[in-house]
């Protein structure tokens, strides 16, 4: 069943000399989870935020820390995000042959595992992991970067693993990531979606356009 929706403002477009401040910023003006991109420059082309920041920007916020794990091999980061204080650490199905064991790991660490999708991956590669995840990432961009263009064909991947998620009877949250701004999240929630992560429709406009940006998205403005 598709949950309220909950915006996941990315930290990627964010200010990063002060990053404290802006996530202070997005909680107060009700984002539920604090999307942080973790990228290597091997499985994607940039480099951005290791566990150290995770750990400093705990002490920031109690909102969820949604860790997007974009690196290869992941296995051997998943505990220093575990001990940083991420709350959910999604893993790429792409990333490891072994995603079933990552997984599993995330899990005896007490944390909640989430799997996304690149966008020329389909729906099915998830099929034997719904029983196991509690978040499913739909990439509408190729991973990488900020303020790229959503890529429309992914809307009907958020409806088949609508469908998908819903046959399990489990409470699996459906996130999609990159592009969303007020034209696509509409959408988005349409297809599926009950968790939306937005960088730039967040950021844009700064701190006092925090609190509008995040009710517009959310199509309650
Ligand atoms: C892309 C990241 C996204 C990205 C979203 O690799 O996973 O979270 O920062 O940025 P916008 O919302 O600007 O497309
Ligand atoms: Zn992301």
């Amino acid at each position: 069943m598709q949950q309220p929706i909950r915006i996941a403002p990315s930290i990627l477009s964010a200010d990063f000399a002060s990053l404290g401040e802006e996530v202070r910023a997005i909680g107060a003006a009700g984002a539920e989870y604090v999307h942080i991109d973790v990228m290597d420059g091997h499985f994607v082309p940039n480099l951005t935020i290791g566990p150290g920041v995770v750990k400093a920007l705990r002490k920031h916020s109690d909102k969820v820390f949604d860790v997007h794990l974009m690196i290869a091999p992941v296995d051997p980061f998943i505990e220093a995000f575990a001990q940083a204080g991420a709350d959910i650490i999604t893993v790429h199905v792409e990333a490891t042959p072994h995603v079933h064991r990552t997984i599993q790991l995330i899990r005896s660490l007490g944390k909640k595992p989430g799997i996304s999708l690149n966008p020329s991956t389909p729906a099915s590669a998830v099929e034997y992991l719904l029983d196991d995840v509690d978040l499913v990432l739909v990439m509408s961009v190729n991973p990488g970067f900020g303020g790229q263009t959503f890529i429309e064909s992914q809307l009907a991947k958020v409806a088949e693993l609508r469908r998908r998620i819903d046959a399990t009877g489990r409470r699996i949250d459906l996130e999609i990531d990159g592009g969303i701004n007020f034209e696509t999240a509409p959408r988005a929630i349409a297809a599926g979606a009950d968790v939306l992560v937005a960088g730039t429709a967040t950021f844009t406009g700064g701190p006092t356009a925090y609190g509008s940006n995040i009710r517009r998205l959310r199509g309650s403005a």
